[in-house]
């Protein structure tokens, strides 16, 4: 959930690890921090503030150097405050940390850590990482009298005594040691964490490790880099490394990396090429992030499908998926597993899958799935869909999965990341990096390449014909012009989000495949504007939901219960202009997203947002479009920070 970066080179470290942190920012904005190794000494600056204030605060200071650690900071133990931002030190104040991830053992640590004499100041979890590193140090080099009256003294005295001390750093010592620290200090750790660790005895070394929390290393023609995720590297370079738990990693100034196991033996790994560029993690003109990325749609989806159809054999096309046609007609069931919008992605997928293949399939909340001894058997697919590829409910579902024998399928955005290597197969959805904490181009990008699976599998299990599987696909490729003409229409969105901004609580209706799109739609109105939103199939609204319509604001408009109805043509439209005039009748304020061409809704409500018509399974894709950017503008009306909502992070690498 907080983001990490790391420096070490030839130049000056501060841009990077401001740069980074600030393109690292979506995974948590408490608070913020850098550290850095100079002139045998380390320095800390820490701000209880986003990374545009830790700027100003590093530009009025003398914190300088050219190896450093950064870390952008999403609350789990300990308020947002200084005290508790990152990174944190040791007794001495001769090592720096930060951290990712939850310590589990803390406590404990921390008791046995006091006995011993060392003096905590944060309420953290990770301040014990420090002072274990500083533990395991001394134990280190107890043969090394200068270190050993230096670090003795650490413990006994403030840190300001030890400034005298720290001028004569120990440079003597190998940086093995300080790697053997770090390695015996992981042993200690039970919990999820990506570390990074500066010593002011090794000025120029980072050593990182990490336990189900991601960690991407990479090296530069000005160093070596490490990360919380790609988009603080690509600047500096696209072949990455992503550590397996538990290695450690030691970076030094000419660029060069090491790679221990946990056993300590050095090895060489995986390297992975990233195909995104810089221009994929900046803002390119957009006011944020959000818009931008909505507005990035409609590329999307063109190469969500791209490649896919094979025109010579009339057939869709699923490399990637290792399942013959004989294990495809064995599947028996299909689980869903994922969080937030992936889940809402699932939902979508659920219909279509079961509609075109007719086989049964499950969506389930990943955090849910994994405490409830689902029925899973060998003849089981389990679809694993993350954005991030990095949330932890949704990796230990998979690992669930796996142990109970099922084929894992990962649906993700991120190349390399955690569910690549705990899924069987991974599929990429075509989004590139995702930036706004609220979910949009993944969306869409999920519900894309499920819709082709869906299609996929009825064609192998020869439920579907090629002409009707063409005839899809042929539409899906229209619907890129279809986003940018309901794009261009933004302004009647905007219209539309002004008379609901004042609103306390919103209610989203749709049957079928155009509930689940309401589910989505409340969902990016409620995170990114802090306005109550829930979304219901609408038949069920008469049977509790529609007590929440207040009919003591009809006198005014602005103060109606917005209620947004997806009723585009489709076998249930009838219904839903029934469930419409239900809350008319009770003193609603509709928002109706109908089909262009529909002459009955206008009698209805005023307020009206027409997009193309298309197919009703594929209405998702483009009824979802006019719904975000509905969230956006009342977000912005309401003056919220729309890329970086409250109590928010992007990856959610915790429980
Ligand atoms: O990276 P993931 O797809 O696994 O993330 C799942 C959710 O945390 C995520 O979709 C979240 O709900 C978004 N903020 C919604 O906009």
């Amino acid at each position: 959930m907080c983001g990490i970066v790391g420096f070490t080179g030839t130049i000056d470290a501060r841009e990077f690890l401001l740069n980074g942190l600030m393109r690292l920012e979506y995974r948590g904005y408490d608070s913020a921090g850098i550290a850095l190794t100079h002139g045998g000494g380390l320095q800390v600056l820490r701000v209880k503030d986003k990374v545009a204030q830790l700027r100003k605060a590093v530009a009025a200071s003398d914190i300088e150097g050219s190896c450093g650690i950064g870390h952008t900071r999403w609350a789990t133990h300990g308020v947002p405050s200084e005290v508790n931002a990152h990174p944190h030190c040791d007794c001495s104040g001769t090592i720096a940390v930060v951290h990712n991830g939850i310590i589990e053992n803390h406590e404990q640590l921390r008791e046995t850590l006091q006995a011993q004499g060392h003096r905590f100041v944060s309420q953290t979890d990770t301040e014990v990482v420090a002072h274990l590193v500083e533990e395991n140090y001394a134990a280190l080099c107890g043969q090394h009298p200068k270190l050993q009256a230096r670090l003795a003294g650490a413990c006994a005295t403030g840190q300001a005594e030890q400034q005298a001390a720290l001028a004569a750093p120990a440079h003597a010592a190998e940086t093995t040691l300080f790697v053997e620290a770090v390695r015996a200090t992981v042993a200690q750790l039970s919990g999820s964490f990506a570390l990074g660790i500066l010593h002011a005895d090794h000025p120029g070394t980072i050593v990182v490790s990490r336990n189900d929390s991601p960690m991407v290393i990479g090296s530069c023609e000005q160093g070596a880099v490490v990360a919380s995720d790609i988009p603080a590297l690509i600047e500096y370079t696209r072949e990455v490394v992503y550590l397996d738990d538990r290695d450690l990693a030691v970076l030094h100034a000419d660029g060069s990396i090491e790679y221990f196991d946990p056993a300590g033996v050095l090895f060489t790994p995986t390297t992975y090429h990233v195909d995104w560029s810089i221009e994929d993690a900046e803002r390119g003109g957009y006011p944020d992030f959000m818009l931008k990325e909505i507005h990035e749609q409609p590329r999307v989806i063109r190469d969500s499908i791209a490649q896919r159809f094979d025109a010579a054999s009339g057939k869709l096309l699923f490399n990637e998926l290792p399942l013959s046609a004989e294990q495809l007609a064995a599947v028996d069931r299909v689980y869903i597993v994922a969080c937030g919008t992936s889940y809402h992605a699932g939902l979508v997928g659920k219909e279509l899958i079961e509609a075109w293949s007719r086989i049964p399939v499950q969506v389930e909340v990943a955090s849910e799935f994994r405490y409830r001894n689902p029925i899973v058997t060998s003849d089981t697919l389990v679809l694993a869909i993350t954005q991030s590829g990095e949330t932890a409910d949704t990796l230990e579902a998979v690992k669930q999965a796996r142990t109970a024998g099922a084929h894992v399928v990962a649906l993700t955005n991120v190349v390399g990341s955690r569910v690549t290597r705990e899924a069987q197969t991974t599929l990429y959805i075509k989004a590139r990096p995702e930036i706004a904490v609220a979910a949009t181009k993944s969306f869409l990008a999920q519900v894309a390449l499920l819709t082709l699976l869906g299609l996929y599998l009825a064609q192998e299990r020869a439920l579907l014909s090629a002409a009707q599987v063409g005839e899809i696909y042929a539409e899906m490729q229209q619907l890129p012009a279809q986003i940018e003409q309901i794009l261009a229409h933004a302004a009647v969105i905007e219209d539309a989000a002004a008379q609901c901004a004042q609103a306390d609580t919103a209610l989203f209706i749709g049957r079928g495949v155009g509930a689940t799109t309401c589910y989505e739609g409340a969902l990016k109105l409620k995170e990114i504007s802090y306005l109550h939103a829930e979304a219901f199939a609408a038949g069920e609204i008469k049977h509790g939901p529609i007590a929440l319509i207040d009919p003591a604001g009809s006198q005014d408009p602005l103060l109606q219960t917005p209620v947004v109805a997806v009723a585009l043509q489709s076998a249930t439209y009838d219904k839903m202009l029934a469930n419409i005039e239900e809350v008319l009748a009770r003193g609603a304020r509709v928002v109706a997203l109908a089909t262009e061409g529909d002459t009955r809704i206008a009698k209805l409500t005023d307020l009206v947002l027409y997009i193309p018509p298309v197919r009703e399974c594929l209405s998702p894709i483009t009824a979802s479009v006019p719904l975000q950017l509905f969230a956006r503008a009342i977000a912005i009306a309401r003056g919220c920070d729309v890329d970086q909502p409250r109590n928010l992070a992007k990856s959610v690498t915790v429980e």
